[in-house]
Order: structure tokens, then C-alpha cells, then sequence
């Protein structure tokens, strides 16, 4: 194991801290104890932040001095109290614009102050849905240089719902570009390390006038980004989930699988009505049986039962999240067997664990499910020990702290 040192099957790399964050642990390189992160600390007036951190690792105790480990600099951010983030919109300084009409080509778009854009009351986005969005995160490493995760990935998932809700859409060299625009140009809302990450929100809309039900005539590519810290309001710590009986998020034929804005719209009702009984979300079943899982309204969903993790197959109704296709890579490298496959409700119920994944709930623990008035709990001190394996090796590569071995960050500088 050399100097390294494991947790849950994950190898600490010499000089890393233990980032604990309630019930989650993650990685901080040593190095962030550095003093060359004072001015910025105190710039933002923080709190410390090293004082959450544990060292862990014997190298640095026996002596190897903190500022030989990395080569850091400061670096400016915005004025805002990073240690409140929660999942909100704050506003940054510029959005990304390009507009494509009938020839479905994208102009070269250019970055604009963020701000409230103009619309015909007749878009086709407005009055008759056709419109996209994406999620991706950008983290900053502790040497102030910006990581992305998997970005082409989301450019192909809105190529293939663009093909599915006759749009037009950017091709992936254009889309992988803007967000990089985009994120460097807000680089100083990018959250320091171990505080959050950027959300960007990719959006493609029918923004042309129509009237009867038709293709709009032109299309607005936009992308905004906000920093953000945790989904749930839980933050890290397990959420309750209540199985939905009677609404469905999506039928076969339907647009389940893409992510089109609608789909969101139509959970609300069911959300709201599981928040207000003081539940976290809902867990949907497929609208034929009613028997097998599908999605959580913001996440996909995942059983573990001893060494096997189960999730849904796609097949048109859940939405192909990047994480929970990460995830699928990260847990076979770590010697699970993962299965893509119908998943009943009874095996749910009877799981070791349960873990939501998504990009804004990364590795979300679920901690109870409510079935037809039934409440299943699942281990009693927290986070179970799976999720929390795959929470750290996931993190780990989206804030740089392990090693890249399958190029799936993107670094900007
Ligand atoms: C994401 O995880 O990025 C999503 O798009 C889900 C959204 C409801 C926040």
C-alpha cells in the first residue's frame, strides 16, 4: 500500500487530508493547508477552513515542510460567504449566447453581462415546451485551476434530445467550447475547494414564433452558471424518499429519456405533495406495472445488496444521468458487480442500501423509503459504507484529487 493509506477501498494519496463534511468524507491534498492560501482566506473573511480537516497521513507529520508540496496561488474570488451555498441561483457576471435559425446552424455566440433575455410571447419554448437543459460541474482545485467533468457527454445528450424534439443543436466542439467561455469567464464564482463547485446550466430553446403546433423557426443556445453547494437541504446526510403510486414521471414512447424541460414541470405536483409530508423527493415506477423503479424526480437510483449494485436499465423512460454512468465505471473498477436491469420494488425494500446519483445530488445516501404507507430503513449510523466508497472515488476525480486514469476531467487554466 506504500505511504498511501485506504478508506473504504479508496488509496489516499501521501500528503491528503480527510475533508469531513457531516456525514460525508472526501480529499483535500495537504498542500491546502498552505500559507499561500491565507490572503485568500482572509480576503473572503472565511471561517477556517483547514480546521475541518484531519491529516491523515504520516509523510507531512514527520516533518516535510507544507509550502515545498505545491506551487499554489492566490486567486480572486467573489465576495460572497462560501460557506453558505446551498442549491439556489446566485447571479454571476456573464451568460453565454448563440442563436441558429432554419439552416440549423449555430452563429460563433459571444459572452453577455448575465441577465434577463427577450422572448416572444409566441416562442415555441413558451408555449409549447420545446426546450432542453444540461447539468455539469465545475470544480476548482487547490492550485486555483478549474476542472470540468465530462463535458463532451452532455454536449451528446443534448444532441441526442435536440434530434428528439426537432431542434437544432450545437455540435460538441461548439458546446464544450462555450461552457469553457462561460466558466472562465465567471472563474471568480467557481468555489474554492472543498466548498462547493460551478453549476452550469446549459439551455436549448425554440425561441422563434409559432402559433400552430410546429418546429419554431429559431433557436437560442444559452448557458448560465451559479456556484452551488448541496441539493438536499439534508445536505450530505441520508434523504427519505416516498415511492409515488399513482403519478408517473414517463411512459414508454414518451420523452423520459431525454431531458426536456417538461419532464421536470410534471414532478412537481407529486414533489411538492412528498416535501409537504416532510419527505426529501420522490421515487417513481414505471406507468405500466407499477412495480419496477424508474427515477428519483432529480436523480437516477441505485440498490445495493451485498457486492451487487442494481440500477435501472435505460430503455427510453430515465433519463442516461453521466453520473450514474460514472458511477457504473467507478463501482466495476472497484470490484462490484453492476447490473442494468429491471429493479422491482421489492428488491428496494430489501436492499443493504440505497444511493441516488445525478449531477447536482452527486452520491445522495437514501436513508428511508416509504412504500404504500410502509417506511424501510436502511443502516442505522448513517451513511452506508458503499455509497460512501463511491461518493469518495467520484469526487476524488471530479476535484482532481486522484488520478485522472480514464481522461474524464477537463482541466482550464
Ligand atoms: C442535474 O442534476 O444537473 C439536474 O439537471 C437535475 C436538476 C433537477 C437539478
Amino acid at each position: 500500500m506504500g505511504s498511501g493509506f485506504a478508506l473504504s477501498g479508496l488509496q489516499l494519496q501521501p500528503n491528503h487530508l480527510l475533508f469531513s463534511s457531516r456525514n460525508f468524507t472526501t480529499l483535500l491534498p495537504a498542500s491546502f493547508t498552505n500559507s499561500r492560501h491565507l490572503p485568500l482566506l482572509k480576503l473572503q473573511n472565511q471561517p477556517s477552513l483547514i480546521s475541518s480537516c484531519v491529516q491523515v497521513n504520516s509523510t507531512v507529520s514527520q516533518g516535510t515542510a507544507l509550502s515545498d508540496i505545491c506551487s499554489t496561488e492566490t486567486y480572486e474570488l467573489a465576495d460572497i460567504n462560501w460557506d453558505d451555498l446551498g442549491f439556489g441561483l446566485v447571479p454571476t457576471d456573464y451568460m453565454y449566447v448563440t442563436k441558429c435559425s432554419k439552416n440549423g446552424k449555430f452563429s460563433k455566440g459571444d459572452l453577455q453581462r448575465f441577465g434577463n433575455i427577450e422572448l416572444s410571447p409566441s416562442s415555441g419554448v413558451l408555449n409549447y415546451g420545446q426546450g432542453l437543459f444540461e447539468g455539469l460541474k465545475a470544480y476548482r482545485k487547490q492550485d486555483g485551476s478549474i476542472l470540468l467533468f465530462r463535458p463532451e457527454e452532455n454536449a451528446l445528450r443534448m444532441r441526442t434530445g435536440a434530434e428528439r424534439m426537432c431542434m437544432p443543436a450545437p455540435t460538441v466542439e461548439q458546446f464544450v467550447e462555450a461552457v469553457k467561455m462561460t466558466v472562465l469567464a465567471n472563474k471568480r464564482w467557481v468555489p474554492p475547494p472543498g466548498k462547493g463547485s460551478l453549476y452550469i446550466r446549459p439551455l436549448l430553446m425554440g425561441s422563434g414564433a409559432v402559433l400552430g403546433l410546429a418546429p419554431a423557426p429559431e433557436y437560442t443556445f444559452l448557458i448560465y452558471v451559479s456556484p452551488v453547494g448541496n441539493y438536499f437541504k439534508e445536505g450530505l446526510a441520508p434523504i427519505n424518499l416516498v415511492v409515488e403510486n399513482e403519478f408517473h414521471r414517463a411512459t414508454p414512447g414518451g420523452t423520459g429519456g431525454i431531458k426536456t424541460i417538461g419532464n421536470y414541470a410534471s414532478v412537481l405536483k407529486a414533489q411538492s405533495a412528498a416535501k409537504a409530508k416532510g419527505y426529501s423527493d420522490v421515487l417513481y415506477l414505471d406507468s405500466v406495472h407499477k412495480k419496477y423503479l424508474e427515477e428519483v424526480s432529480s436523480c437516477n437510483v441505485f440498490v445495493v445488496k451485498g457486492t451487487t449494485i442494481s440500477t435501472p436499465a435505460i430503455k427510453g423512460t430515465i433519463l442516461p444521468g453521466i453520473t450514474r454512468k460514472s458511477i457504473i465505471d467507478v463501482a466495476c473498477n472497484l470490484g462490484f458487480q453492476v447490473e442494468e436491469r429491471l429493479v422491482s420494488v421489492d428488491e428496494l425494500l430489501d436492499a443493504d442500501e440505497v444511493f441516488c446519483t445525478g449531477t447536482a445530488v452527486v452520491v445522495s445516501p437514501v436513508g428511508s423509503i416509504t412504500y404504500l404507507g410502509e417506511r424501510v430503513s436502511y443502516g442505522k449510523t448513517g451513511v452506508g459504507a458503499v455509497s460512501q466508497q463511491l461518493f469518495s472515488s467520484l469526487t476524488s476525480l471530479q476535484m482532481g484529487l486522484a488520478e485522472d486514469k480514464l481522461g474524464w476531467t477537463v482541466e482550464l487554466s
